[in-house]
C-alpha cells in the first residue's frame, strides 16, 4: 500500500527531537541496567535513532534487533551507517501483535515513545515482557504530550493552549489517555506483571542562544502546536500565540535573549519475574482500568512500597 511507504506526520518533529537531544537520549540508554553482551529487542524502533546507542551499550558481544510495523521507517533505519566495535544490529518488519520471536528470546526490550502508537499500553508492555527471558529487562521511554515541553510564555497562554490541545487530542482518538501515559508508567508496568520497577525522570534545558538542532526542534514543536490549537483559542489568546510562535515577529519566543525551555522524559524499567508460571506473555487480556493518573507516583521505589 502506498501509505505504508510514507513516514507518519510526526516524523519531522521526532527526527528533530533525536537530533536536538542526542546526547541526553543516549545518556538515558546508558543509564539502563543492561549488561554488555546482551541480546536486545528495540520495539517500534522507527528510524532507528536509538539502535546505535543500544549497540554501543551492549558492545560487540551483544546484538540489537529493531522491530517496527512501518516499512518506510525500517528503510530509513537500515540506511543509517553502523559503527565498528558495537553490537551487530538488524531490522525486522512485524507488528507487536504478531511477534516473530519465541517466548523468552531476549535479555532486554527497549521501547521509546511508542506507547502512543501501539495498542493498549498494558497489553503492549505485556507483549514486550513475553519475549524477554525470566529476569530480563523491559525499559520504556515516554512523556506526557501536554507536559513534555515547558516554555517561558505567560501562564494564561500555557493554560489556554493546553486545554485547547487536550480538546484537539480528544477529538482525534477514542483513547486520549494515551497522551499522558508517561505519568502512569509504573502502573502500566505493574499491571503488565513486571517487578523491580524503577522510574527516572530526565529534565533537559535548552537556553538562548539556541544551537541549530535545538532551535529546529522547538520551531517545529511551536509550529505543530499552533496548527493544532489555534482555532480552539479565543481571539486574544490566538493573537498572543501568533506573536510568540510566528518566526520573524518581534516577540518570537526562540529569538528572546532570555529564552529557556525544559523537556521532560520518563524512563521506566522492570524485570520479568523469574517464576515461569507468571501470566506474562500469555493471553493479552485487556485492562479495565480507567485512563486516570495513578494516585501516587514514586521515583525509584518498587510499587509494593507505594
Ligand atoms: C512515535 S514512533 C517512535 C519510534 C521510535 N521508537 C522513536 O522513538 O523514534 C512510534 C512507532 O511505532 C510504530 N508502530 C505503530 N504500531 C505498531 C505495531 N503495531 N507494531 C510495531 N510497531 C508499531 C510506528 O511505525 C512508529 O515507528
Amino acid at each position: 500500500m502506498a501509505q505504508d511507504l510514507e513516514l507518519p506526520d510526526y516524523a519531522p518533529l521526532l527526527a528533530a527531537y533525536h537530533a536536538a537531544f542526542a546526547v541526553e537520549l543516549e545518556g538515558m540508554v546508558r543509564s539502563l541496567p543492561i549488561p554488555e553482551g546482551a541480546q536486545v529487542l528495540e520495539m517500534a524502533c522507527g528510524d532507528g535513532a536509538y539502535t546505535p546507542w543500544l549497540a554501543r551499550k551492549v558492545g560487540p558481544a551483544g546484538s540489537v534487533v529493531g522491530l517496527d510495523l512501518s516499512p518506510a521507517y525500517l528503510a530509513l533505519a537500515d540506511r543509517a551507517p553502523r559503527s565498528d566495535g558495537t553490537a551487530e544490529s538488524r531490522y525486522v518488519a512485524a507488528s507487536i501483535d504478531r511477534l516473530p520471536f519465541a517466548d523468552a528470546t531476549f535479555d532486554a526490550v527497549w521501547c521509546a515513545q511508542s506507547l502512543f502508537s501501539l495498542p493498549e499500553p498494558v497489553d503492549a508492555v505485556r507483549r514486550m515482557a513475553g519475549v524477554v527471558k525470566p529476569g530480563g529487562l523491559v525499559a520504556v521511554l515516554e512523556d506526557d504530550t501536554l507536559h513534555q515541553v515547558l516554555l517561558p510564555w505567560p501562564i494564561e497562554l500555557e493554560l489556554a493552549v493546553r486545554v485547547a490541545q487536550w480538546d484537539a487530542l480528544r477529538a482525534e482518538v477514542p483513547r486520549p489517555g494515551k497522551f499522558y501515559v508517561g505519568r502512569r508508567l509504573i502502573t502500566v508496568f505493574r499491571e503488565a506483571g513486571l517487578v523491580g520497577l524503577r522510574i527516572r525522570t530526565f529534565a533537559t534545558d535548552r537556553v538562548a542562544p539556541l544551537a541549530p538542532a535545538g532551535r529546529e526542534f522547538l520551531a517545529i514543536y511551536l509550529d505543530t502546536l499552533r496548527d493544532q490549537v489555534s482555532s480552539r483559542l479565543d481571539r486574544p489568546m490566538q493573537a498572543l500565540l501568533d506573536d510568540l510562535a510566528t518566526p520573524g515577529r518581534p516577540a518570537y519566543l526562540l529569538d528572546q535573549t532570555d529564552f529557556a525551555a525544559t523537556l521532560i522524559d520518563h524512563v521506566v524499567h522492570g524485570t520479568r519475574p523469574a517464576d515461569r508460571s507468571s501470566s506474562i506473555g500469555s493471553s493479552p487480556a485487556r485492562s479495565n482500568r480507567p485512563e486516570s493518573p495513578s494516585p501516587s507516583r514514586n521515583c525509584d521505589r518498587p510499587p509494593s512500597q507505594e
